[in-house]
């Protein structure tokens, strides 16, 4: 019998062992394989249906899902908002429980409230995925940010990790925290005092203000994009003014002494948080990332499966 899950959903970082995380390591490293072939679908998940509920916009999270559906054989339904139901006032378990009484196995959902796939598991008896939820957590970046480093350095062991930008907004932020310290590393979060929440300290890392000191420190720049959807006050003064103190470009970086491997989730501002000179240079490691989350978002879906 094959290595399981200790979880039926994945909701957050925060609920995976670390022996979680590495089962979906070991089980995207033999997807990776596949997908790089010619022939790059399996039948692995021929009998699932799985629905794809966005309530919120996406690219990359929804192609990388859907196309990880797609190489694994599953038949899959894809909903967003607009134009359903919920502008009629139906309640996000009637909606999900409507679409699973039609057979669906397997709920993916992005939402802009955070805790929603929570909320969802304790309403609905399905398997769900979360798919980012609000500024809480969006796990399957977190694997796939944390599968790549791995790649890079075999182990994040006592790796040195900062993560610049919109800490209090992001989503990314804190599934990235989990995992990193789960596997090992250090992370320090850096960005204007205003977007650096009060939990930080109870997470055990380090707030850094001083950017360059903190690319000093660094071994990986984790760089955010600021959250401006989800703002509703000002919290610094100008783009420009963010870009000056927290923004990267090759000639801050070469201005550092070592070699940094740099990633982002998408998408980019450009000239904000990461300038074009550096994005173009090849020493970010963001298509890999891109790349890599096909493969570990069909190791998490096949693994859940595998609790069904
Ligand atoms: C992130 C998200 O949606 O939280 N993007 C993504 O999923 N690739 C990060 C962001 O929007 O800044």
């Amino acid at each position: 019998m094959g290595k399981k899950l200790s979880v039926s959903n994945l909701l957050g970082i925060k609920y995976l062992s670390e022996k979680d995380i590495n089962l979906i390591f070991e089980t995207s490293d033999n997807f990776k394989e596949v997908i790089n072939r010619k022939i790059k679908k399996v039948p692995s998940l021929r009998d699932i249906t799985i629905a794809n509920l966005f309530f919120e916009n996406s690219t990359r999270t929804k192609i990388s899902f859907e196309l990880a559906q797609k190489r694994l054989s599953a038949d899959i339904v894809n909903f967003s908002s607009s134009g359903s139901s919920i502008k009629k006032g139906e309640t996000l378990a009637d909606t999900v429980n409507n679409i699973l009484s039609m057979k669906v196995d397997m709920v993916v959902m992005r939402h802009p409230s955070p805790g929603a796939s929570v909320f969802l598991s304790n309403n609905v008896n399905s398997c769900i995925i979360n798919a980012g939820d609000g500024c809480h957590e969006h796990p399957t970046q977190a694997l796939l940010d944390a599968f790549t480093l791995r790649e890079r350095f075999g182990s994040l062991d006592n790796k040195k990790i900062l993560i610049t930008g919109d800490i209090l907004h992001s989503r990314v932020a804190l599934s990235n925290i989990f995992i990193y310290k789960k596997l090992g590393a250090e992370v320090k979060v850096c960005g204007p005092k205003s977007l650096i929440p009060k939990y930080i300290n109870d997470l055990n890392i380090t707030y850094e203000p001083n950017f360059d000191k903190g690319l000093k420190w660094c071994d990986v720049a984790s760089m955010l994009r600021i959250q401006n959807e989800r703002m509703k006050d000002s919290y610094f003064p100008t783009t420009r003014e963010y870009a000056v103190q927290y923004g990267l470009d090759l000639n801050r970086l070469n201005s550092v002494d070592k070699e940094i491997i740099i990633t982002h989730p998408g998408p980019i501002n450009r000239g904000v948080e990461l300038n074009s000179d550096v994005i173009d240079s090849g020493k970010t490691v963001i298509l890999d990332q891109v790349e890599n989350g096909v493969a570990v978002r069909m190791a998490v879906m096949y693994l859940l499966a595998a609790k069904l």
